[in-house]
């Protein structure tokens, strides 16, 4: 394997990395468009943090934001939910800052969830972008598995659409696949040959368990929707991310389009199967692990009883990488 580091005029790469030791490592600014895919809970308890922040009025906050907006620390809060969502706060958080941090002034970022988390994440977003940066929801409905008796059964997941510049942000829908008329006897034979542009739900199936499209990695969303992501807010010779990137289905498609993207997971596995999948167009990058320095918190009183052995905390959302994405 060869170790290219990253540059804006080099080549698509597959990186193996926690993307919270490899993000911080990328220039500011420098992709058009981030998707993300992130996993609900990853399983591991995770240090816990009891203080967020929500935005407050201009100026009053005891904390800087983005675009010196202020923020009010707001503690214990969390504490109320249980530790799962606790857990998926802290750990998501820090990497949808580094989302912002690296999107282009005219760049999106699309963050795909479900209908479990994705109140939780509008918050986060609306506090890290701004909720003038809020562009769409996308509602992404498929229709495949067995029906629960006791609710409406759940068959769609959810796709939040932020923007880095709600006034300089690209987004070109004439590229992007039409869909047919549900009433076409209502409209002119052009139209219909044309079909319309797409709303914000999106009618797709899942990948088909004996297509080709399938990779054998459990979590594989179908190119079709990651096609009208990327062919509607990126252009040809445009940088693309995904920093929980599994079997690489953005790289996949990014790749047809003639975009150029950086696909990272920390999952040995979701590497192989990239590396068989878009090997072809992309370089496997393993970027030496940074190293944990022990900082000491306080200096203690000189009277203090001799120091004790205390194991650093884990750091936020790491990952074990021998995890398997079923158990994602
Ligand atoms: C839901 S899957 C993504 C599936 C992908 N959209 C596709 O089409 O194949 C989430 C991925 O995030 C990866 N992941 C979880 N935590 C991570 C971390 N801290 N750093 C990098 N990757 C991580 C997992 O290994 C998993 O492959």
């Amino acid at each position: 394997m060869s170790t290219p580091n990253w540059t804006p005029d080099g080549g698509s790469l597959i990186v193996h990395a926690d993307n919270a030791d490899y993000l911080p490592t990328l220039p500011d600014g420098s992709f058009t468009l981030i998707y993300v895919d992130p996993p609900f809970n990853t399983g591991r308890a995770q240090r816990r943090q009891q203080t967020t922040m929500v935005r407050s009025t201009e100026g009053t906050g005891d904390r800087t934001g983005f675009k010196g907006r202020s923020y009010t620390t707001v503690k214990g809060l969390l504490s109320s939910y249980d530790d799962a969502f606790e857990d998926y706060w802290a750990f998501l958080e820090p990497r949808m800052a580094e989302a912002w941090r690296l999107l282009a002034d005219d760049g999106t970022l699309y963050v795909h969830l479900d209908y479990r988390e994705v109140h939780y994440v509008k918050v986060m977003l609306d506090a890290l972008f701004g909720r003038d940066c809020f562009l769409n929801e996308i509602i992404w409905a498929y229709d495949y598995g067995g029906r629960a008796k006791n609710r409406w059964p759940a068959k769609h997941d959810n796709i939040l659409v932020y923007v880095k510049n709600p006034v300089a942000y690209h987004f070109d829908n004439a590229e992007v696949d039409r869909e047919p008329y549900m009433a076409p006897g209502l409209v002119t034979p052009e139209k219909v040959a044309l079909g319309k542009l797409p709303t914000d739900v999106w009618w797709h199936t899942i990948v088909s368990p004996t297509g080709k499209e399938k990779t054998g990695y459990p979590t594989q969303k179908p190119e079709g929707l990651l096609r009208r992501v990327v062919a509607a807010s990126s252009r040809e010779g445009d940088w693309v991310l995904d920093f929980f990137a599994g079997s690489g289905t953005l790289g996949a498609v990014a790749g047809k389009l003639g975009r150029r993207f950086v696909c990272v997971d920390a999952n040995p596995q979701a590497i192989e199967v990239m590396e068989r999948r878009l090997g072809h167009t992309a370089q496997v990058l393993v970027p030496a692990k940074p190293k944990r320095v022990r900082t000491r918190r306080t200096a203690p009183p000189r009277t203090a009883a001799p120091k004790t052995a205390t194991p650093p905390a884990p750091p936020a959302g790491s990952v074990d990488p021998g995890q398997t994405p079923a158990a994602l």
